[in-house]
């Protein structure tokens, strides 16, 4: 308590000594619920006011995202396509007169260390938009967050339909994403079991406590079954799991058509290499957490999976995109590159149609945008999800082969 008081009383003297540069305190939430008795309301937001510290003409956009735990490169990747975007903004002279500084933060992929990134980065750092998670378990604790404290938040990869919706169902008027959603992705991969590889059995192995893998499991078994498919068997495992043979060999038991595996790369290794072994053939599937310069293509062979884009997408934007993130980075953009670039660049359009960096009024300019992004053209429905394609790849002798696109 102390130590707060010292915070307030010290950015209290700091800001009234540069009190002209300040900018106006847009939506300072957390200050109402804080009733300090020796303070007056209208002084008390000094605890957050970021302008004391901030060189006059920046913008500070925080960077939240998986650089450490167990899937590093979603992290890596959505860091450089985001500061692609904002590097190219800068250099254009960066936005409303503003250069663009960056926070980064490694939120690993969990909610607890999220929490702790998103409250830092908004409450030491002053941050008023945020760009992350990719992890719908990291986004969804990160929104509450957002949407409590009035901070924009665009998450450019989490695809659990709950991101951007309140308990009750209502849309949080703060978060946004980049990308589709859930059921649409759960639906797509169904639906090419059933069609293109005429699929009537399927087997779901899902981690019951992760949300994004259990709302794709949920979605891809409704279509699946639906439409005539049969689910023969379902089993669950954890994060902690590194020996799948008991639930493998339930799967050869069952002998499926297909077998949908929907979690991120770090369990796709290990589960598909497990298969091998036990000399399961048929194919994996599974949806965009497959997405990554470490997925085992040995292992994962002859397995499909949802994605938002391919880097063989003949079209402009998306082959000009790959030169510049080549050129950039020594690399092809992944999916998660490409959203993050994408998520970036609305963010910044939005905060440039708002004509104030004032986060109240960012997320109604970003409700109402419509952007030609390279994952395609975002426009955003009652729910803050973009009405998007998504595309299908195989893994195949070594590569990540386009083979079709789905639009909703
Ligand atoms: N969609 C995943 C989630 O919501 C994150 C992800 C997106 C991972 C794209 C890889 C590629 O958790």
């Amino acid at each position: 308590m102390s130590k707060r008081i010292l915070v307030i009383v010290s950015i209290l003297v700091l800001a009234s000594l540069v009190l002209a540069a300040c900018q106006p305190a847009a939506t300072e939430a957390p200050a109402v619920e804080e009733p300090a008795a020796e303070e007056p309301a209208a002084e008390e937001p000094a605890a957050e006011e970021p302008a004391a510290e901030e060189p006059a003409g920046t913008l500070k956009i925080a960077i939240l995202a998986p650089l450490s735990g167990s899937v590093p490169t979603f992290g890596v990747s959505t860091r450089d396509g985001a500061l692609l975007a904002i590097k190219e903004w800068n250099e254009k002279g960066g936005v409303l007169g503003m250069q663009i500084e960056t926070v980064v933060e490694d939120s690993q992929c969990e909610a607890d260390p999220s929490v702790n990134a998103a409250n830092k980065v908004i409450d030491q750092d002053g941050v008023k938009f945020i760009i992350g998670e990719v992890c719908s378990k990291a986004s969804i604790p990160i929104s509450e967050i957002a949407q409590e404290k009035g901070i924009v938040q665009i998450s450019p990869t989490s695809t659990n339909e709950t991101v951007t919706l309140k308990a009750d169902g209502s849309t949080k008027e703060y978060v946004f994403r980049a990308c589709f959603i859930d059921p649409f992705q759960g639906k797509v991969g169904a639906k090419f079991a059933l069609d293109n590889l005429g699929a009537k059995n399927a087997f779901i192995l899902f981690d019951q406590g992760n949300d994004y893998v259990r709302g794709l499991a949920e979605a891809f078994e409704a279509t699946f079954t639906d439409n005539g498919g049969t689910v023969v068997g379902k089993e669950t495992y954890t994060v902690q799991d590194t020996d799948f043979s008991a639930i493998l060999a339930k799967v050869s038991e069952a002998n499926p058509d297909v077998v949908y595996l929907p979690d991120y790369y770090n369990i796709i290794n290990l589960v598909t290499a497990q298969a091998k072994e036990k000399g399961i053939t048929a194919p994996f599937m599974g949806g965009d957490g497959w997405d990554s310069a470490d997925l085992d293509r040995a292992a994962s062979d002859g397995g499909y999976y949802t994605n938002h884009y391919s880097d063989q997408d003949t079209r402009q934007i998306v082959q000009d995109w790959v030169s510049n993130y080549e050129a950039e980075y020594g690399a092809v953009p992944d999916a998660l590159a490409t959203l993050a670039y994408d998520a970036a660049n609305l963010l910044i359009a939005a905060i440039e149609e708002a004509g104030e960096a004032d986060p109240a009024k960012v997320k109604d300019s970003l409700a109402a945008i419509s952007w030609e992004g390279v994952s395609g053209t975002i426009t955003y429905d009652e729910f803050h999800n973009p009405i998007k394609a998504a595309v299908i790849l195989q893994v195949k002798d070594g590569e990540i082969v386009y083979v079709a696109t789905v639009a909703p």
